[in-house]
């Protein structure tokens, strides 16, 4: 029997030889300090993302969750307030507006980008709509600016879930405007597996222009104080440590390689899948017109998919559903109401969807090997 070859959806540890001298220089440098929570290193690092997503500040946290939960803070929510999102992302997406008091609202998404549509994100806003909170879905921005003027004539405030979009852009009023840039604040996520991943937890709110909010954020991040143990309201405990900040400022000097590399890997696959005659088995991710998709994912829909899945891991191919189950269909938001068939495109894409292996290391071989084992279960192999 052939050996059966092993292809993860990520590999680290690929990653990690490849700045493993820079990183330990960086933690050494952390170490000799004793300095671990916010400080020199932390701020250092918000000042080099500020400069690099073309933003006034940006504000470490403790993780992607949290910086969601800080921006929702900031809204000060009442009871029946407000927030439109997608109901086809990561489930903090959502859970950010409930632990804050809010009510999700969910507006359907696009069966090619996977990103909230803007139509029906203006036709679900409503006086008591406080924020809208988009996803930039699996490395690719929303069309911000089919929605962004609207919203700041309502006094609406938009929030960008960057999670999965770091160095993603998108061409609005001719110029470049990266994820984190267009709406009031943007959410990131440092989690290991992210674009800009840190060996641990860790996140970021970005701040386009208000200086007033940025400061609001950073108190909030320690638990409300502006002078330590003088608090001002309550807030949490959620900071950025040292030795992330270090290890991220060496890993952002990559960024814009890595993404580059992720690009070519997309494109590998979209002539792979040509090659092989699979285009009527399995839709490929688009990339919206001026658009720059840094492909935190490369999730295509697949016929089949939960047998072919199958088929994929007993040859050897990890593969993963980002999301088998819809948030308006999740038992902890029932009581908001939704049933099956309220978002027809974020079911379809619930049952269709399968991410394939993505990194910027993985080799042409190994793409080969996974699309022709995919030809394989067409032919019936
Ligand atoms: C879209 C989205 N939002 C928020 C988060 C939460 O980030 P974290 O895991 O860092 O808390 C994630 C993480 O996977 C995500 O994908």
């Amino acid at each position: 029997m052939a050996e059966i070859a092993k292809i993860p959806s990520f590999d680290l540890t690929r990653n990690y030889v490849r700045v493993k001298e820079e990183v330990n220089v960086a933690v050494r440098r952390v170490l000799d300090t004793q300095h671990f929570i916010l400080g020199p290193e932390v701020e250092a690092l918000e000042r080099e993302l500020a400069s690099y997503l073309e933003v006034k500040n940006t504000i470490g946290c403790a993780s992607g969750t949290d910086s969601l939960i800080l921006a929702m803070m900031t809204l000060n929510l009442e009871p029946g307030d407000e927030v439109i999102t997608t109901p086809f992302t990561f489930f903090a997406t959502a859970s950010c507006i409930t632990r804050n008091g809010g009510t999700p609202v969910f507006a359907d998404v696009d069966p090619f980008t996977y990103n909230i549509k803007s139509e029906e994100v203006l036709s679900k806003l409503t006086p008591r709509t406080r924020a809208v909170l988009p996803v930039h879905l699996f490395g690719q921005m929303c069309p911000l600016e089919e929605i962004k003027d609207e919203l700041k004539s309502r006094g609406v405030v938009l929030i960008e879930d960057c999670a999965q979009s770091i160095g993603a852009h998108r061409m609005i009023e001719g110029r470049v405007a990266r994820s984190g840039s267009v709406g009031d604040m943007g959410c990131f996520s440092f989690f290991p597996t992210k674009n800009l991943g840190c060996y641990g937890d860790g996140g970021l709110v970005s701040v386009a222009c208000d200086e007033d909010l940025a400061s609001r954020i950073k108190r909030l991040r320690v638990h409300g104080a502006g002078d330590t143990y003088f608090h001002e309201e309550v807030g949490i405990n959620s900071r950025l440590d040292a030795l992330q900040a270090a290890i991220l400022r060496v890993r952002l000097r990559h960024l814009e390689g890595w993404n580059e590399e992720r690009r070519i890997v997309a494109e590998r696959y979209a002539e792979l899948f040509a090659e092989n005659d699979l285009l009527e088995s399995v839709t490929l991710p688009a990339e919206a017109k001026g658009g720059f998709h840094v492909f935190h994912q490369y999730v295509v829909r697949a016929k089949r998919r939960d047998e072919l899945q199958k088929f994929l891991a007993a040859r050897g191919v990890t593969t993963r559903v980002y999301y088998p189950l819809p948030l308006h269909l999740q038992h902890c938001f029932s009581y908001l109401g939704y049933k099956k068939g309220d978002f027809p495109v974020a079911e379809m894409l619930a049952d269709e969807v399968l991410a394939l292996p993505m990194f910027p290391e993985l080799l042409p071989e190994e793409q080969q090997c996974v699309v022709s084992e995919i030809a394989d279960f067409y032919r019936g192999a």
